[in-house]
């Protein structure tokens, strides 16, 4: 079967001098199986013909937003609707500017704020555009936002100078590429797992010390509630026990808001019987006030120091997997160091099957970004790690590996 098969990629180009370039790649794509949709700046048409790159894919390039025809309904929204790839090559600094300022005002730049799958970019300007603050920031701006961006090479440029700026060798692009798309599987529309029962736990817990005071941590929920997302797309039957978040509900979700670690364990523990896949990505408080005041707690006298006792919280997952039957559980570990180690321990610990690791550590994984990289440890001794990328696409990965090993 072709590499690339069942994939759909959006090839962006901008307006570069390098967007003739974008041709080669067009065809390696289409030759390996992929089916290619460009869309193209005013600018970029000037540089590529549009006709070259339709030739090449078999598939009309979009310039306009505003054409119709047979089986177009808004074309950036039904070119950026289930797609597997979208890249930006080359991307000029104008479109990185506009990308990250959220801007929509011709096709391309509609069919990226459209897009929810993995997105890649390789800029591609004169070096001072490129060293220029702003567009530094711009691209650190969209690196937060889980864009994989591919620096420039240096060398001789178009314009004469001699920095870095240039489009790394198409060779070099496609190898990225290759590498994203086929670590992405999501198909568009795949319901692999509908008729599934699967219950996902997120955000913090928090735990009171009076009626306005808690404990808690930094966990935004956005990976569990990315999870709980992407499984009931993929056809599950799923129910979100979340902690408190500032996010919205996804939807075709059954949804329970608990506070505490321990409503967490009941509620969780309530549903259990009925569940095929269990995913905790909460990040439950290991412990919690001994005795809560049940009035506000006032400051007494010149008294400097205040004394709190906890107690440990129940570790719900391990007594899930101390009761296991049918259900396949999946545990998280969030780590600053010794990784590895400290997640397979878990992974024996809580009698789970798989256990999602990530290095909070890094600026671009864990706490309260919209990106994460991660390694899956099984307990059948699978070990695999994941290039960064969106918290959505990594919650497919996880789905992968879940749906991979309950026979689906
Ligand atoms: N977990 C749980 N109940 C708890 C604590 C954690 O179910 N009381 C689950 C989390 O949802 C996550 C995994 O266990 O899936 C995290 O493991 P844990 O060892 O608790 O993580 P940390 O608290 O970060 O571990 P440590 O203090 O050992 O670093």
């Amino acid at each position: 079967m072709e590499k690339f098969a069942n994939k759909k990629i959006v090839l962006a180009v901008s307006g570069g001098i390098a967007a003739y370039k974008a041709a080669d790649v067009a065809s390696w794509l289409t030759k390996n199986g992929a089916q290619v949709h460009c869309v193209l700046t005013k600018a970029a048409a000037e540089f590529v013909s549009p006709l070259v790159l339709q030739s090449l894919t078999g598939y009309p390039v979009v310039q306009d937003e505003f054409v119709t025809g047979p089986g177009w309904g808004i074309v950036h929204i039904e070119l950026a609707a289930g797609a597997d790839l979208l890249a930006v090559i080359p991307a000029t600094a104008n479109i990185i500017a506009k990308i990250a300022a959220g801007i929509a005002d011709d096709a391309l730049t509609s069919t990226v704020l459209a897009a929810t799958c993995p997105l890649f970019m390789a800029p591609a300007m004169n070096t001072h555009m490129y060293e220029n603050p702003a567009t530094q920031q711009n691209l650190q701006i969209l690196r937060g936002r889980g864009w994989q961006i591919m620096p420039p090479d240096n060398g001789r440029l178009a314009c004469g100078a001699v920095g870095q700026g240039k489009l790394p060798a198409v060779e070099a692009i496609e190898l990225e590429l290759e590498q994203l798309l086929l670590a992405a599987t999501a198909e568009p529309g795949r319901r692999d797992l509908a008729g599934k029962r699967v219950l996902v736990t997120a955000g913090p817990t928090t735990e009171p010390i009076d009626p306005v005071r808690y404990i808690s941590n930094r966990s935004s929920g956005k990976m569990g509630y990315a999870v709980a997302t992407r499984a009931a797309e993929r056809g599950a039957e799923v129910l979100l026990v979340s902690g408190p978040t500032a996010l919205q509900p996804p939807d075709g979700v059954r949804f329970v808001q608990v506070e505490s670690a321990c409503q967490m364990r009941e509620a969780v523990l309530a549903e259990y019987a009925a569940c095929d896949v269990v995913i905790m990505a909460a990040a439950v408080a290991d412990y919690r006030v001994a005795e809560p005041a049940d009035h506000k707690i006032k400051k007494t006298g010149d008294n400097q120091e205040m004394t709190l006792r906890l107690l440990r919280n129940p570790d719900i997952l391990q007594e899930l997997g101390e009761a296991k039957q049918q259900q396949f559980l999946v545990g998280f570990a969030a780590e600053t160091h010794n990784l590895e180690e400290y997640a397979k321990g878990k992974l024996a610990a809580k009698h789970a099957d798989l256990l999602v690791a990530n290095d909070v550590s890094r600026a671009d994984a864990g706490f309260d970004v919209d990106t994460n990289q991660i390694i899956i440890f099984a307990a059948d001794g699978g070990r695999q790690t994941y290039p960064l990328t969106t918290k959505l696409a990594a919650a497919d990965y996880i789905l992968d590996a879940v749906a991979a090993r309950i026979n689906i």
